[in-house]
């Protein structure tokens, strides 16, 4: 009995590796988050019998021995990114409008691409022999990257690791109606039923297609063509996308509407929960009133906080009868009160599934946010940059936290911090938002990790999946928008209004003509 198990394992075993499926991945892009999402969904598909070739700043650490993985570093990439990361100050980038954010973003980007571009270990990979299957590659400002399906003459699959936002809708032609979602650079209100508010959405849409068209997508065009003369351009490119996966939900996000190409798999990085290290579990399971879980995530170090700010979370920790786990850069810092255990570095989503975790206080980033709903903790948001503000308002609108932006200086001091704490650890309703919110996460009739594999088979496995495209897909814009219909129809209102006018204008002037019988008194 056990060694037919062992047989057939053994043949599910070979299986599997015999229909494996060539997968290049290109993640060029530096940065924890960015490069977290890669690796686990690369992972994901090696786990699942699938060769991996990944390109990215980094070397692959814990790859499963039975997978068959290849990485491609790039190395430099990571170096260059450390230093401008030191010249980027978060709160000016805070305070600057989206688009001098995005094309200063842009900028970056181009670095990261062009080098892969010309990287000797890519090129390398350039040969006749080398074949793929398929291309999986993150879409944000490095279209010029899609050149490699092309190359290999395979299908084309991208991954949106912030939503169906724009530069993903318009490759698959996915509806978003300026009228109620509020675009990606929001960072005010939204209400749907108010007429500014969708003015300047509609606006925002607009420019932000401008942008796309006149401004980012030739300068990808002109490095591409340097690069690799003769090459396709990207709108040509962007045909061969099969498939683009959203690392998004509707648990995290919003319902919006979603074309058959696009598929959410939302939360697919979360790894079930591990056993704790011996010293944190203590400390968690000691903790009869609670634990409050506090981190800033990998960008923004504790230790760079201002010694004022420092101290005031200090005497605010000091005042709670919950303990504090804080995930603090510097192990040997002084002062810290004595209900709190400090770290440099935390296992953040085992941590989060201890039962004693009541708040964590988080910048608000898309990883952090994810995994807070997973585990249904509420949070304090303290956004400091990018999309954490996006993140931030929906814990609010959803009810499962408050937020108090880093750079508010008004407000961020010992009282409210300590009033917003309290809100927080003594009215459950934020426990139980958190806790529904998890529910609608976790509600789903297949995990979001083999639902990336089976919809990347599928595509596989149909060539293409030709048939999952919308046929907006090849129509101009203005007949999309059906813009020669509406002309047309406006046309004939007017010729109708004209014709009319005109019919009218001479009927009101016969009118005005004198009657007879005045004509014949008059004669009279
Ligand atoms: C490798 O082994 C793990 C655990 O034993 C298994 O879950 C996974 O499917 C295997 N991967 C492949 C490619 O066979
Ligand atoms: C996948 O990798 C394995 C191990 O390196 C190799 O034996 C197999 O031929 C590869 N499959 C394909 C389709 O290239
Ligand atoms: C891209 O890299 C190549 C080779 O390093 C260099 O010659 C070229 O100037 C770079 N282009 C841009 C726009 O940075
Ligand atoms: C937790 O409690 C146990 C028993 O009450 C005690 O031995 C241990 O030192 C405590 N650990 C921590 C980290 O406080
Ligand atoms: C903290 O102090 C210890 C001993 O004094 C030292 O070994 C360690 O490197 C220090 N850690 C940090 C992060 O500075």
């Amino acid at each position: 009995m056990k060694i037919s198990l062992l047989i057939l394992l053994c043949l599910m075993y070979f299986f599997k590796f015999s229909n494996g499926a060539r997968l290049l991945g290109i993640f060029a892009m530096p940065g924890n988050s960015h490069y977290i999402l890669a690796e686990k969904l690369m992972k994901g598909f090696a786990a699942a019998g699938h060769n991996v070739t990944m390109i990215s700043p980094y070397p692959t650490k814990g790859v499963p021995k039975n997978a068959s993985w290849e990485d491609v570093v790039l190395e430099g990439l990571d170096e260059v990114y450390r230093e401008k990361l030191k010249e980027i100050n978060l709160y000016e980038d805070s305070t600057r409008s989206s688009w001098k954010r995005i094309i200063s973003y842009q900028k970056l980007m181009l670095h990261w691409v062009n080098a892969t571009l010309y990287h000797p270990k890519v090129r390398a990979l350039l040969t006749p022999e080398n074949k793929f299957d398929a291309v999986i590659m993150e879409q944000f400002l490095n279209d010029a990257h899609k050149y490699f399906a092309h190359y290999f003459q395979c299908h084309l699959i991208l991954m949106s690791s912030m939503g169906p936002v724009s530069w993903v809708n318009n490759i698959a032609t996915n509806p978003l109606p300026p009228s109620y979602v509020a675009h990606f650079f929001n960072n005010g209100e939204f209400s749907a039923n108010k007429f500014w508010h969708r003015f300047f959405n509609l606006f925002d849409y607009i420019s932000d297609n401008l942008v796309e068209y006149f401004y980012l997508r030739p300068l990808q065009n002109d490095l591409l063509q340097k690069a690799f003369p003769g090459a396709p351009t990207v709108e040509e490119l962007n045909e061969r996308t099969a498939l683009i996966f959203l690392s998004s939900h509707m648990s995290l996000l919003e319902a919006v509407p979603l074309v058959p190409s696009m598929v959410e798999i939302g939360g697919y990085f979360i790894d079930p929960p591990k056993k704790l290290p011996k010293d944190l579990q203590q400390f968690l399971d000691n903790a009869t009133e609670g634990v409050i879980y506090f981190s800033m995530g990998s960008n923004i170090k504790s230790r760079d906080m201002p010694m004022e700010k420092r101290q005031m979370l200090f005497n605010v920790f000091t005042k709670l009868k919950q303990k504090v786990l804080w995930k603090f850069e510097d192990e040997n810092v002084t002062g810290m009160p004595d209900n709190a255990l400090v770290k440099s570095w935390m296992p953040q989503q085992d941590i989060l599934a201890h039962p004693n975790v009541k708040l964590f206080i988080t910048h608000g980033g898309f990883l952090s946010t994810t995994e807070t709903i997973y585990h249904g903790v509420p949070v304090l948001a303290i956004p400091v940059f990018a999309d954490q503000f996006m993140n931030a308002k929906k814990a609010v609108q959803y009810g499962y936290g408050l937020m108090l932006p880093y750079h508010d200086n008004q407000n961020f001091n010992e009282e409210t911090l300590i009033r917003l704490l309290q809100e927080l650890l003594n009215n459950p309703i934020y426990q139980e938002n958190a806790k529904r919110r998890s529910r609608i996460f976790h509600d789903r009739p297949i995990k979001p990790m083999a639902n990336a594999v089976y919809w990347l088979e599928y595509v596989l496995k149909h060539d293409g999946a030709e048939h999952l495209k919308v046929a907006g897909r090849k129509l101009p814009f203005y007949q999309y928008l059906i813009l020669d219909v509406v002309g047309v129809i406006l046309v004939v209102i007017m010729l109708i209004l004209f014709v009319g006018k005109v019919i009218l204008f001479n009927k009101m002037f016969s009118d005005i003509k004198p009657p007879k019988e005045i004509n014949k008194l008059k004669l009279g």
